[in-house]
């Protein structure tokens, strides 16, 4: 994760739920994330951002561990969790501000639905399913993030991520030109990932398309007229695998 994304990630958290095309993303995205979940699940939802996919799936399984390193983003979801939201009746979700990198991060030893806390003498605590939504064409390293996802699950337990695909040129639209900071890559390719996700040592990896994201771009480069502009759709994967 790089400065800009941090910097990019707070300035936006306040008004990240009011952008359309995020809602509509993570409304479509939890249809194919609830084939993998189960009411006895703990998961983790890496680069949760305000919680939007976090919440919608709370329901399906045990517990989420919804872990962002933007602070302005975990900010966010709190409060949606705190007495006074609508959302104050979901208690099996824990809001964690980390830039995740290391399976064994002492932030996520907490148990989200009774508040324990794993002692350092107890192995760190694993997922039955990793999670993570428009996250990846921010990551520099995407080889490090699957190697941190697998650690982080249990034997037999499942990653599954989505994300818009590199579909060639025109992929480059899904971001107006003046959010360019911090995108490391223009979607994903689904060769590239189904091979970093083999080499982490995942098996039965699968990589389909999802969903199509209608979604208004800018109608020249660097416009800025993204709220009147044309609309174009947009591919997204889903990628999943099994650790052995
Ligand atoms: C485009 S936002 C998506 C947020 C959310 N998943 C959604 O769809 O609304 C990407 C998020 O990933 C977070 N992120 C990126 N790399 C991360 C990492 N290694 N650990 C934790 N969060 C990360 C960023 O801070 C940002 O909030």
């Amino acid at each position: 994760m790089t400065e800009p994304n941090q910097t990019r990630f707070n300035q936006e958290a306040a008004n990240w739920d009011s952008n359309p095309s995020v809602v509509l993303a993570t409304e479509l995205a939890v249809e194919s994330y609830l084939p993998f979940c189960s009411a006895s699940f703990d998961i983790l939802d890496l680069g949760c951002g305000t919680g939007l996919l976090s919440l919608l799936l709370a329901p399906h399984v045990r517990s989420i561990t919804a872990v962002d390193s933007a602070s302005g983003m975990i900010d966010v979801l709190t409060a949606k969790l705190s007495s006074s939201s609508s959302h104050q009746n979901v208690k099996n979700v824990l809001a964690v501000c980390a830039l995740l990198q290391d399976p064994d991060d002492a932030r996520l030893q907490i148990d989200p639905l009774t508040k324990a806390t794993l002692g350092s003498e107890t192995r760190a605590r694993t997922f039955d399913l990793v999670v993570s939504h428009l996250v990846l064409h921010h990551i520099p390293d995407l080889a490090a993030v699957f190697k941190t996802i697998y650690g982080l699950l249990k034997p037999g337990g499942k990653v599954a991520v989505t994300d818009f695909e590199d579909f060639g040129p025109e992929a480059r639209k899904f971001h107006p030109e003046s959010k360019m900071d911090g995108v490391e890559r223009h979607g994903i390719k689904r060769e590239d990932i189904q091979k970093i996700i083999e080499e982490t040592g995942f098996e039965s990896v699968t990589v389909e398309t999802a969903f199509e994201l209608p979604k208004r771009v800018e109608s020249e480069p660097g416009k800025g007229d993204i709220e009147s502009g044309p609309t174009k759709v947009f591919p997204f994967l889903i990628c999943s695998g099994t650790k052995p």
